[in-house]
């Protein structure tokens, strides 16, 4: 699959950021799309823990030198994304909101606040429109989830969503790479290692428990997933159930989709409006072993779609496959993308 990446388009290169978790798994990669996206180093602020002060990040030929967060920051910022903790943009997006400067986080802070929209570009980028300083991207699952069923939306009532997702470990973060790498190092060479971010080994494993569980059985990650997808999809209606398993694996997420109409619907017509979308690519041809991976997925744009059919078990339904790089659209391109839109829709807000 021929490496794709579509940031080009973002035209935010006038735009003053701060990066915050410049050092971490999202905040690195951020920097990576601007990097490439020619973005002046003059107009970014590289943000991280005091334990960080001082690193140097390479970009362009030259460096950012990470500091740790001050006041007097957004007196030069434009924006903040937010790629940390919960705390951190508790407290940074309080002080920046008082100075005006827009917030956009990465984290699940805000996500279900009402006053705050959570936004796939590609799906709800009108919600922008109501935000009052803030603005959340979605759980990296559910980004390409709702970009699947918005983009089938024209062919029925979507009724039910039936998924299981293949998840990597840098979704928890860049701790949890090195544990990967560690264990499966050590366990080839029958070595002692260590089990510290997740409860059991993840190297060479499955563990099917992504973040904590809740008293209805399911975890916290696969509530996320049900409830933010139906805000961004503004359909309270969609019956969703997910299923959520962290895999031996170093970027990109996967997920098993099965969706049921409320009519029939054909598999060219999925596969046209898939095609029509958006930042969705359809990845699908079983003849010669073409399929979405995350390995083929990883450092992409795109939503890669594949194994297309219809679902065997229902009336009206179809099963699919998709592969997202966790940390970009699922996580720092998406943002990076709000941020292109809010210029578009409010070119005045970045005068200065
Ligand atoms: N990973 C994903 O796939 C993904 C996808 C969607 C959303 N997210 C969300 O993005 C956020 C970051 O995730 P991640 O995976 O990048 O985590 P990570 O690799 O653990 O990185 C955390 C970052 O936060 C910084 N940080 C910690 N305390 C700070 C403080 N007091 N002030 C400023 N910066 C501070 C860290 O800086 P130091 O290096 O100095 O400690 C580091 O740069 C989380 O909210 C996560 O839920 C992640």
């Amino acid at each position: 699959m021929q490496k794709k990446t579509g940031n080009k388009f973002l035209d935010i290169k006038d735009i003053r950021i701060g990066i915050v978790g410049a050092t971490g798994a999202v905040g690195e990669v951020a920097l990576e799309i601007l990097e490439s996206n020619s973005h002046p180093i003059e107009n970014i602020i590289a943000i991280a823990s005091p334990r960080s002060e001082g690193k140097k990040i390479n970009y362009s030929n030259k460096y950012l030198i990470v500091k740790s967060f001050h006041e007097n920051m957004l007196d030069f910022l434009d924006v903040l994304i937010i790629s940390a903790t919960s705390a951190v943009s508790r407290e940074l997006s309080t002080i920046a909101k008082a100075k005006g400067i827009l917030v956009i986080d990465d984290g699940s802070t805000f996500r279900m606040d009402d006053k705050v929209p959570l936004v796939v570009p590609e799906v709800n980028a009108y919600d922008i429109d109501w935000h009052k300083g803030i603005i959340s991207t979605p759980n990296c699952t559910t980004t390409p989830l709702v970009m699947v069923i918005d983009s089938l939306r024209t062919l029925g009532t979507v009724i039910r969503v039936n998924v299981s997702t293949y998840q990597a470990v840098t979704g928890t973060g860049s701790l949890a790479k090195r544990e990967l790498i560690n264990q499966t190092k050590a366990m080839i060479d029958d070595n002692h290692y260590e089990v510290e971010v997740y409860p059991h080994p993840i190297g060479f494993n499955l563990l099917p428990h992504v973040d904590e569980f809740f008293s209805n059985g399911y975890t916290k990650e696969e509530m996320k997933m049900v409830n933010e997808s139906k805000k961004i999809l503004h359909d309270d209606s969609i019956n969703i159930s997910a299923t959520c398993v962290r895999v031996p694996v170093r970027v990109s997420h996967s997920e098993s989709v099965q969706i049921e109409f409320s009519n029939d619907v054909k598999i060219h017509e999925v596969l046209k409006n898939l095609n029509a979308y958006k930042g969705i690519e359809v990845f699908d041809k079983v003849d010669s072993n073409h399929y979405p991976t995350p390995l083929n997925s990883s450092g992409q744009d795109s939503v890669f779609v594949g194994r297309v059919r219809k679902d065997i078990s229902l009336s009206n339904g179809i099963s699919l496959w998709l592969s997202c790089d966790n940390l970009r659209k699922g996580a720092s391109l998406n943002a990076l993308q709000i941020l292109n839109e809010v210029k578009k829709r409010d070119p005045e807000r970045f005068n200065r």
